[in-house]
């Protein structure tokens, strides 16, 4: 009967944990295309410049990320690869674990595969709700990350992100609303909510949330590597499938000449 009870227990974790996440903030959508040479390459920059400070991707080689996504070995040696590391290296980091949980109070973990734990539409969301928080020891908080232990390291990019208020669109059913008149948006003051302080930030609202997708992009190309290339084997193999039907139907028809 324990033992019954005990497994029943383990049983119901996972939903308990899916219940918590389910009542966190709600995740912006996003939608990535790996076959984007420009948006990956883009987010390659992004991520060697402003997240290996901390995190590593190793299982992952500077060597085959250049091939995938299209980047010469030259300029990834120039631009990408950190001096004395080499191009067939795996895309590790110098910062202890030990050293990192002291000054973070949680180590970096590497993001090879952190598409696949959380999910891109939790990393869109996570990497751009970063907001200014005194009470927090780097000053910030995250809305999908309570507590967070990461600073904002884009924060130069999006600009001094803080909860305020600001005008809002009024949703009504689902359905956005907009005056019929005049077909501008209805919109009501509302708080607690993100807003970028003016000037703050070198990219615009836009800019910036592209940049991110770029960074997403990136981050799931990393967690499944071979997808780009199954999915052009898969379309070869429908090819010839589709180009083998026709002589198989030939075929058929020939067998099948006599037989009526
Ligand atoms: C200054 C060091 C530092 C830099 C730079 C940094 N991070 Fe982090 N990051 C952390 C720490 C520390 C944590 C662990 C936070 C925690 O557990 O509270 C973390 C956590 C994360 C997580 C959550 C992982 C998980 O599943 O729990 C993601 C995703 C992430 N970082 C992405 C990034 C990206 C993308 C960049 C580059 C734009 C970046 N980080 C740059 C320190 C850093």
């Amino acid at each position: 009967m324990k033992k019954l009870l005990a497994a029943l227990i383990i049983a119901v974790c996972p939903a308990i944990a899916l219940g918590n996440t389910a009542a966190a903030h709600p995740l912006d959508k996003v939608t990535v295309d790996l076959h984007d040479k420009a948006a990956l390459q883009d987010g390659a920059r992004t991520f060697v410049n402003n997240c290996m400070g901390c995190h590593s991707a190793k299982f992952q080689r500077y060597e085959r990320v250049a091939d995938d996504i299209g980047i010469p070995h030259e300029l990834m040696m120039e631009n990408l690869v950190f001096t004395g590391t080499n191009i067939g290296d795996h895309m590790k980091i110098g910062m202890q674990p030990e050293d990192a949980k002291k000054w973070f109070g949680a180590p970096p973990p590497d993001l090879t595969l952190v598409a696949r734990v959380r999910g891109n539409d939790w990393l869109y969301t996570y990497l751009r709700t970063f907001y200014e928080d005194p009470t927090r020891p780097w000053g910030v908080n995250n809305l999908v990350f309570p507590s967070v232990g990461m600073p904002n390291v884009l924060a130069n990019l999006q600009g001094r992100q803080v909860m305020g208020c600001k005008q809002v669109q009024v949703v009504d059913g689902g359905t956005k609303q907009y005056d019929p008149l005049t077909g501008t948006p209805i919109t009501h003051e509302a708080c607690d909510q993100l807003v970028v302080l003016p000037k703050t930030g070198t990219l615009s609202e836009a800019e910036f949330d592209e940049k991110i997708k770029n960074l997403v992009t990136f981050l799931d190309y990393s967690a499944n590597p071979v997808k780009i290339k199954s999915q052009r084997i898969g379309t070869y193999v429908l090819l010839y499938l589709a180009f083998f039907f026709v002589f198989a139907y030939l075929l058929k028809r020939e067998y099948w000449k006599d037989v009526h």
